[in-house]
């Protein structure tokens, strides 16, 4: 476990905006939706949710920044560090009642993520990582997953919503990856599909056009379970290239090759 007194801000937090969100979710159908684009909802629980970890995160650390999904930015007189805040990562599912979303806080220490928390409240399951100390599912520690071949990976994938992205793109490496792996899935949440290759659940993920709240926790989990998280093309720097590639460090690099053929 990592007892941390950063790590105590981020799980209160992360809690205390949870019990709120899995009491919205239970009354799914009432709740009032607006749109927010083609294909992207955002939910009163969402914004509700992205309060109370606001005003926690704010007053355990009052001068970091904040980079919020749905409030944008807040530049703090602490120009070294940054929390990178999903509210509610896996939105789509949440509004048709699919019990797989979460919560996702990753904190930015000089351009370096240094500790995340991803919390899924519907199976109660906590993923902490801090810089240096591991990554923990619960009490448990993390590990990637160890396959070696293609032919036994599970992978999973995110698509663009309606509107965005570049699907024809996509629908090209989905082919290529789908045609040598074991099997792919798109589960519709990106710090959840981190999680998830961090434990060992899944073998791979990629997923192109994600944002820094969407991104910043996973990523540490997952390098921190011993796995390498890299842009979906490769390069080191996952969030400023607004992609990502995942898995142990022989299936990303096959991964990385096949997306590259992909693109050819
Ligand atoms: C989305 C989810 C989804 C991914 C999208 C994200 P949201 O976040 O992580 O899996 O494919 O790109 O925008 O909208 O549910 O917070
Ligand atoms: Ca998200
Ligand atoms: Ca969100």
């Amino acid at each position: 476990m990592i007892n941390s007194p950063l790590m105590t801000v981020m799980v209160d937090a992360v809690r205390k905006a949870a019990r709120g969100l899995k009491r919205d979710f239970g009354e799914v159908e009432n709740l009032q939706v607006s749109r927010k684009g083609p294909g992207n909802f955002v939910s009163i629980a969402d914004k509700r949710a992205e309060a109370v970890l606001r005003e926690a995160l704010m007053k355990a650390r009052p001068g970091y920044s904040l980079i919020m999904e749905e409030g944008g930015s807040i530049e703090g007189s602490d120009k070294t560090h940054t929390w990178h805040v999903d509210p509610l990562d896996g939105t789509t599912n949440f509004l048709h009642g699919i019990p797989h979303f979460c919560i996702s806080v990753g904190l930015e220490r000089e351009g370096v993520i240094v500790a995340g928390v991803i919390y899924d409240p519907i199976k109660d399951e906590l993923f902490i990582a801090e810089r240096g100390q591991g990554a923990f599912l619960n009490n448990r520690r993390l590990r990637v997953s160890a396959r070696r071949d293609l032919a036994d990976a599970l992978v999973l994938y995110g698509s663009p919503y309606l509107g965005r992205g570049n699907h024809p793109r996509l629908l090209k490496e989905l082919g290529t990856v789908m045609a040598v792996t074991g099997g792919v899935r798109r589960q519709g949440s990106a710090a959840l599909d981190l999680a998830y290759v961090a434990c060992g659940r899944a073998d791979l993920y990629w997923e192109r056009d994600l944002q820094s709240w969407d991104m910043a926790a996973g990523l540490i989990m997952v390098r921190e379970a011993g796995g390498f998280a890299t842009s979906a093309d490769g390069g080191p720097d996952a969030l400023a290239a607004h992609s990502v590639a995942c898995g142990n460090e022989l299936l990303h690099r096959d991964l990385i090759a096949l997306l590259k053929k992909a693109n050819q």
